[in-house]
């Protein structure tokens, strides 16, 4: 009887359950063989509930239905696990098979302390007068099961069996009820992010050992370092207008109408506790909260907020090996855009920390560099349609190149996505203008009335605070944290006073002077401490704003259990508060505010200092042996500030370099000079003299690629010069390549085919076939430039034959397209077509998308030229979608232009406005002034085709002032044939004779052919 009722609840139940969720591993897969795999089993068991099935009646069950295992299956769904059956009182639910996630016993565990949670709220039946409460008892077991389909084909059930699944199920019959109770391995699995008891023992059948379970707890709270900078805060005081900004525009930022928020003010103005505040909003709540600090060491890091940020998206442990770290990321991207996948390993780059040579990093294409930074911020903004972003960068003060660029380029399309971005700095220490489009927030002093509250609330007794009031709110000036100071240094002289027995407070302060900064009193109080104290304080500030107790114990040399009730009385005066969860499984306390870090700095003698972060170095060194590339910075500003001037050599370089691997080029210029400087000043020997000459051309490179090419020049000599002292003929071929680039960069194309040529000559002694094939392929692109086509052809053919006999893809690649560049110029455009369509398939095969969507847009240019339109078009269109794809907002903007002079030839002016319209925008949004000045001259060419001449000037006249200014040559003379030519057909003959002898004077200059013929026909043409 009882039986059968409660089926009857159950088969009332089963319709209820999404289809998704009991058969979510049949779908579409036809029959899944057996296998052994690893899973986590959950029983469920809601005790009391079959004695509770025989008073029901079919309206209570109803309600049971969906309060109760409605939601269950909800959150089943939820963490994407699986009900496989339903049992007498409950169910078992399986995750990890035969679709599996990294995490898949912590999502067990997260969706069966939901399952708890849910049951406690809505587990409350009332029969007839009396109330009962029910309680689940839960069973969790990780391992591995044979799973597959039992059954006859009719009727077919995916199960797994073995182990796993019995001891899952005796662990749920042993739980309390309202209790978790979970086995050996998901415990090992989820430690890190759940608290649970600590072991017990239980008996299981047929084993002779007792095995370990634990009672499964909750999950650690992942609490960011923003919100743990504080546990115990004062009542937040006025500030009601900027929280009002704030709050609208988390608001907006909700609605997809994305803010960029600047907050500024002085040290301790309260920056960080506005932001703070906003995150407690309940609208906050439904953001994913990313916060990532500056600090002052990490000045040059490249990209350091943002790697914090991206850490967390990516899940990335402190711990985690390499491979993990590539796996996770992948796991990532594909759940969030895999349209992004092929660049993962720019993520894997970032956060990892691989480090590319200068021989490599010159190979990768110009495109990729510049995508590098876009793919990044695609990802992030696609990250946001999961739930709204609250993004903040605090202390921007100490921010590095990589990250502002980085910023700018996000504060362009932020609009258009649910992004909250908040940037604070300190304002006396500002070195960057504000970013564009900022609302700006600036925490002014609090009132006075506002600070006596504050006051007020800090300071219990009575008697103190009369007396003391007036003297804070005027010293203070409205500074909360200089409020904060006073009333810490009044409570550490209330406490010695009250040791000594003095309770006359009216007396005791009645003669305490205030200093007069919130530096001095911080400094005071400082200097109130114990000496042993106050060096650990001092030491502790050498690390940076937090302290990871490992270092410390290594420089400080005190037993743990010492050094920690040391840092227990730091933090009683609130000198420092201990972090309950970092992100790393160190322990870590931090400066309750950089004031009394930087102070403690500032008060250590050089000498000290020195020795202290030599001592750190060296700590670091040793614990993080396996992992030191991923600390090079860190390391880099330790040596550089500590008297060892080889190591700080040796880390500076090695940060360059992977700022470098970066294209963070303004952070790798900053790490190579503080290098060199270094460096100089020691003694150097032959070793180093190879050192100081590599490290030069690496400065040269990034310094010519962030455009100071005057000093790149300079640089590049002394590379040459310290590299001929040491004869290494390997670092002098690539140093004379180097050169061979800069010049070919400015212009200056014979001096480059020189210097190419020399470096050949050692290249070819030394057999470097790569090298070689490189620096030939160089050569031809010059001569192409030049306008001696048939060298840059021959050229062209010999890289192309070595790159095939050395099978150097990379390489091939990028000489194909030039193969087809020249074909191009000299207007063999099938046979251009053909090339490009050749390299096209390679890049097709290596899933090269950045050099498919190029290639794709040079086979569209080929087409326009042979005017075959609908290829044309098609062409350019498939390259727009793959960077819209990618985020390659540049390449679209130069598709958009191609495409719009394909309208324009087939005069179809509307479409022609409608991608002038667009890539104005796109050029506008990147402020590329060159892509604007193509706009300018398709627009000049649109004016001059429906005859308004006035217009049709004023855009030729714009858009050759920026060709002219950024030395674009052959733009610069194409556009003054082509105004010519309006001119001509306007028959105003002296003015065209004067535009096209500019024309034909530029062309001449660089050697460029095309339109020669024309301009020579047309000014004999003016002759008659
Ligand atoms: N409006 C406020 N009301 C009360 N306390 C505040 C207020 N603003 C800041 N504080 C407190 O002052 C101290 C310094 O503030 P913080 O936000 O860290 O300053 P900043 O980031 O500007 O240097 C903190 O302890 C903070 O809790
Ligand atoms: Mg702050």
């Amino acid at each position: 009887m009882k039986e059968k009722k409660q089926n009857n609840i159950l088969e009332l139940f089963k319709p209820y359950v999404p289809k998704a969720v009991t058969s979510r591993i049949l779908e579409g897969k036809g029959s899944l063989p057996s296998e052994r795999s690893e899973a986590t089993i959950v029983f469920i068991d809601i005790s009391g509930f079959t004695k509770l099935s025989d008073q029901l009646d079919p309206e209570k069950a109803t309600e049971i239905i969906n309060n109760i295992f409605a939601p269950i299956v909800g959150i089943i769904d939820k963490y994407a696990g699986s009900i496989n059956k339903f049992l007498g009182d409950g169910l078992m639910a399986i995750f990890g098979t035969p679709f599996s996630h990294e995490d898949d016993p912590e999502r067990a565990a997260r969706a069966s302390l939901e399952i708890m949670k849910s049951i406690k709220k809505n587990g409350k039946i009332k029969i007839g007068s009396k109330a009962k409460n029910l309680k689940a008892r839960i069973g969790i077991n990780t391992g591995f099961c044979i799973s597959g389909e039992i059954g006859s084909d009719s009727r077919k059930e995916f199960t797994v069996i073995g182990d796993t699944v019995n001891l899952a199920s005796r662990l749920q019959t042993n739980a309390i009820p309202g209790k978790i109770l979970i086995g050996e391995k998901t415990f090992q699995r989820i430690k890190d992010s759940f608290t649970s008891s600590p072991p017990c023992k239980l008996k299981v059948k047929g084993k002779k050992a007792l095995v370990s379970v634990y009672n499964l707890k909750g999950e650690k709270k992942k609490i960011s370092f923003l919100e743990q900078k504080k546990n115990s805060h004062s009542p937040f005081m006025g500030r009601q207008k900027e929280f009002k900004v704030l709050k609208e525009a988390l608001k907006k930022s909700y609605q997809s109408k994305g803010q960029l928020i600047e907050i500024r003010g002085e040290l301790g103005a309260g920056k960080s506790r506005l932001i703070l505040e906003l995150t407690k909003e309940s609208l906050a709540k439904k953001f994913y909260i990313l916060s990532g600090d500056c600090s002052s060491w990490e000045e040059s890091k490249p990209y350091a907020p943002f790697k914090e940020i991206f850490t967390k998206i990516f899940g990335i442990k402190f711990d985690d090996e390499f491979k993990e770290i590539e796996k996770k990321i992948e796991n990532k991207i594909k759940e969030i855009d895999s349209s992004l996948l092929f660049a993962s390993s720019y993520f894997s780059r970032l956060l990892s920390s691989k480090i590319k040579s200068l021989e490599e990093i010159m190979e990768q294409s110009k495109e990729e560099s510049n995508l590098f930074i876009r793919v990044i911020k695609k990802l992030l903004f696609s990250f946001s349609s999961q739930k709204p972003l609250l993004i903040i960068i605090e202390d921007v003060q100490w921010i590095d190149d990589a990250s502002v660029e980085f910023l700018v380029q996000c504060s362009k399309e932020l609009k258009e996505f649910p992004i909250l971005l908040i940037y604070s700095f300190r304002e006396s220490l500002k070195k960057r203008e504000s970013i564009n489009g900022a609302k700006r927030i600036k925490l002014v002093p609090l009132k006075n009335t506002e600070s006596d509250k504050l006051i007020r609330f800090l300071i219990r007794e009575n008697d103190i605070y009369k007396l003391m009031k007036d003297k804070i709110i005027t010293t203070a000036n409205g500074n909360p944290l200089f409020i904060e100071e006073i009333v810490r240094g009044i409570e550490e002289r209330r406490l010695s006073a009250d040791k000594e027995r003095l309770i006359n407070y009216p007396e005791m302060f009645a003669d305490f002077q205030i200093p007069d900064t919130v530096q001095s009193i911080a400094r005071a109080r400082i200097d109130l401490l114990p000496v042993g104290l106050k060096e650990i304080l001092y030491q502790a500030s050498v690390l940076g704003k937090y302290i990871e107790m490992n270092l410390l114990q290594k420089i400080t040399n005190l037993e743990v259990k010492i050094l920690f009730e040391m840092m227990k009385k730091l933090q009683k005066n609130e000198f420092i508060v201990r972090l309950e969860a970092a992100p790393q499984p160190q322990q870590y306390f931090a400066f309750t505010h950089s004031l009394i870090q930087e102070i403690a700095y500032n008060s250590l003698l050089f000498k000290t200092r020195r020795s202290l972060h030599t001592k750190i170095g060296v700590a670091m060194e040793v614990m993080y042996l396996s992992k030191i590339d991923a600390r090079v910075e860190e390391l880099a500003y330790h040596f550089k500030n500590s008297d060892d001037k080889e190591k700080a050599v040796f880390y500076l370089n090695k940060a360059g370099d992977k700022a470098q691997s970066l294209y963070a080029f303004s952070n790798a210029v900053n790490y190579f000079q503080d290098c060199i400087n270094i460096s100089e000043t020691t003694k150097l020997e032959k070793e180093q003299l190879k050192q100081l000459s590599e490290i030069y051309n690496k400065l040269s490179f990034s310094q010519s690629i962030i455009g100071e090419r005057k000093e790149a020049e300079v640089n590049l000599n002394k590379a040459l010069k310290y590299c001929r002292k040491t004869k290494n003929k390997d670092n002098e071929s690539l140093i004379l390549m180097s050169m061979g680039n800069l010049y070919g960069d400015m212009g200056q194309w014979d001096k480059a085919i020189g210097y190419f040529q020399n470096s050949l000559l050692i290249t070819e002694k030394l057999n470097n076939l790569k090298r070689k094939a490189r620096i030939i392929n160089n050569i031809g692109l010059i001569n192409l430039f030049k306008g001696d086509t048939s060298t840059g052809y021959i050229n062209l053919k010999e890289s192309l034959t070595l790159c095939e006999t050395i099978k150097a893809e990379d390489i091939y690649i990028m000489v194909l397209n030039n193969m087809g560049i020249y074909y191009d110029i000299v207007g063999e455009w099938r046979k251009a077509l053909d090339i490009y369509k050749k390299s096209l398939s390679i890049s097709k095969k290596n899933n090269n998308v950045i050099e498919m969507s190029n290639t794709m847009g040079n086979i569209g240019f080929a087409y326009s030229s042979l005017n075959e339109s609908v290829q044309a078009i098609y062409y350019f269109k498939e390259s727009i979608k793959i960077s819209e794809r990618i985020g390659d907002i540049y390449n679209k903007g130069i598709n958009y232009l191609h495409l719009g002079e394909e309208y324009l030839r087939k005069d179809k002016l509307k479409e022609l406005k409608y991608y002038i319209f667009y890539a104005e925008k796109i050029f506008e949004e990147l402020e590329d002034k060159l892509g604007l000045a193509d706009v300018y001259r398709l627009k000049a060419k649109m004016f001059k085709k429906i005859k308004n001449w006035k217009d049709s000037e004023t855009f030729f006249r714009k858009s050759i002032k920026t060709y002219s200014q950024f030395g674009d040559k052959i733009n610069e003379g194409e556009s003054y044939y082509e105004w010519g030519d309006m001119l001509f057909i306007r028959k105003n003959k002296n003015l065209a004779k004067g535009k096209l002898l500019k024309s034909k004077k530029i062309l001449e200059s660089i050697g460029a052919k095309k339109y020669l013929g024309e301009i020579e026909e047309k000014l004999n043409n003016l002759k008659k």
